[in-house]
């Protein structure tokens, strides 16, 4: 099967990505711990730093900049469900509404449609902004995931189809 996420710098409709520099994951996860939904989940930044840069094949991990600035994070499994999953993503609060989160999952979609039919992600059922956020993307909820990260929370698994 083809590699549909490769390790490489890419430009974005809006701002870019590239792979994550050697010391900029615990940066990448100061900035995550410090926000929703991982503050309120109750992430630390060790356990996502080693997320960010730890061995894991089947993971693709990404910083996203705009503008020359660290600006987000993205990280994509693959293989997954007959399709990928967009396991992480992060913009930084000062980035928000530029349409960088678009631009990714967009460069997300556009790669996942040279191998599969499928794209995946989850969200916390209380990240209403990012509920709307998905939604916007073309994803449709379809099954809420009950204690899947917390107790009492459901993640709910989110699924775009893609035009092959
Ligand atoms: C959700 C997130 C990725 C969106 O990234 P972004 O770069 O700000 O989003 P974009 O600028 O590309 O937004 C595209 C469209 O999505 C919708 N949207 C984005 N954020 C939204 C929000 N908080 N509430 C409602 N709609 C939203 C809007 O329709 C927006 O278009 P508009 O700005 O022209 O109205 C970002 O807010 C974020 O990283 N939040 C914290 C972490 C998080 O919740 N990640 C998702 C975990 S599943």
């Amino acid at each position: 099967m083809s590699e549909p996420f490769p390790t490489r710098a890419e430009t974005l409709s809006t701002g870019a990505l590239r792979p994550i520099a050697e010391g900029e994951a615990s940066f990448l996860a100061a900035a995550c711990a410090a926000i929703d939904p991982w503050r309120r989940l109750g992430f630390r930044p060790s356990a996502l730093a080693r997320y960010f840069d730890g061995s894991d094949p089947g993971l693709h991990r990404f910083a996203l900049t705009l503008e020359g600035h660290v600006a987000g994070v993205l990280a994509v499994r693959w293989p997954w469900l007959r399709g990928p999953s967009i396991e992480l993503l992060a913009v930084l609060p000062e980035f928000h509404r530029m349409g960088l989160g678009a631009a990714a999952v967009d460069w997300t979609a556009a790669r996942a449609a040279t191998a599969a039919k499928n794209l995946w992600t989850t969200v916390s059922d209380f990240n209403v902004g990012a509920r709307l956020f998905w939604r916007r993307q073309g994803f449709a909820e379809i099954a809420p995931l009950p204690d899947l990260l917390a107790a009492g929370r459901a993640e709910m698994l989110m699924r775009r189809v893609l035009k092959t």
